[in-house]
């Protein structure tokens, strides 16, 4: 029996199956433990399941030489220092797939919220005081108008997918293929991004990407806030580079409430939330959980994103 640190409750049974076979170091709090109480418990572990509040980074690791896997709950693994984890033989896993979906329907309500000024709406209707008139809150449509997705990854395709419905033209731009990022952005009516967070993508839209939008363009950002460099869009919005922004993610991440990106006008705002759906998030822990009992039997994980781990033959043994 192996002992696996799991750094907060999940939806679903997945937890209790993991508690059939191993025993349970169940981190009790809603907040993420801080950076000491995560290293003391899963220094004592073999297993680690983390999130993406976690960061997983070579001293972790050296600090916790019993670990040989860590399941993360998300697909983005950007919480994970992955060569560190390779070095140091430790088998990293992800939950693709079950939250494409979930994702990717965010992606749109905050596309369409943006579009249609729904939060400007809903304040309105909260503080009274307005009346129907023929130019309140005037938004644009979408037949016709042109989608940028940024990275057709599996998030990606299906936010394209979507579009075909609302009889969207689609454009794309990516590493291997695709428009160059440049055009994408001066043509989309809409950009939506859908990149993984790497040193390459960190700030991708900043100011020189902003002000080659068009004025009337909405971006939406479902990946991760650092994709943005979130003080040109704060001056981007209040100066109309852009006429408006979709945003589930932020940097920084809780955003503080007085941070002066909420007072933006055009801005539909989520809290991390693209996962957020009762069946995606239970199929997220199936699989975390998966990966965490192949790991702990010494045989591969089904998502794992370092399986060189494995080809090296330098993994660390299962207890
Ligand atoms: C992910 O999976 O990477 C999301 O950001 C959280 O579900």
């Amino acid at each position: 029996m192996a002992r696996c640190f799991v750094t907060r409750q999940l939806p679903g049974g997945a937890l209790d199956r993991l508690a059939s076979e191993h025993e349970l170091d169940l981190w009790p709090d809603s907040c993420p433990p801080g950076r000491e109480q995560l290293v003391a418990h899963a220094s004592a572990a073999h297993g680690l399941l983390s999130q993406l509040t976690e960061r997983v980074d070579g001293d972790l690791l050296d600090r916790c030489p019993s670990l040989v896997a860590v399941a993360n709950y998300a697909v983005g693994y950007d919480n994970i220092d992955l060569d560190a984890a390779t070095e140091r033989g430790v088998a990293v896993g992800n939950t693709p797939d079950v939250l494409t979906d979930a994702t990717a329907d965010l992606a749109w309500a905050l596309l369409l919220s943006a579009a249609r000024r729904l939060p400007e709406g809903e304040r309105a209707m909260r503080s009274g005081g307005w009346s129907w008139e023929p130019d309140f809150l005037l938004g644009v449509e979408l037949r016709g108008a042109t989608l940028g997705v940024v990275g057709m990854g599996r998030i990606g395709r299906a936010v394209a997918r979507r579009a075909q419905g609302f009889e969207m033209e689609v454009i794309h731009a990516g590493r291997a293929d695709g428009l160059p990022l440049e055009e994408l952005l001066e043509r989309s009516d809409f950009v939506s991004l859908h990149a993984p967070l790497t040193p390459s993508t960190r700030g991708l839209i900043g100011e020189t990407e902003l002000r080659r939008m068009k004025p009337s363009a909405i971006l939406v950002n479902t990946a991760r806030g650092p994709l943005v460099d979130t003080d040109a869009l704060v001056i981007g919005l209040t100066q109309g580079w852009i006429a408006g922004a979709g945003l589930d993610v932020t940097d920084p991440e809780p955003l503080p409430p007085d941070h002066p990106l909420l007072a933006c006008p055009g801005l539909a705002i989520a809290p991390h939330i693209g996962s957020a759906t009762h069946s995606a998030r239970e199929a997220m822990a199936k699989l975390a959980v998966d990966n965490l009992l192949a790991a702990l039997r010494g045989e591969r994980m089904p998502h794992c994103v370092n399986p060189e781990v494995y080809e090296r033959g330098a993994i660390r043994p299962a207890p």
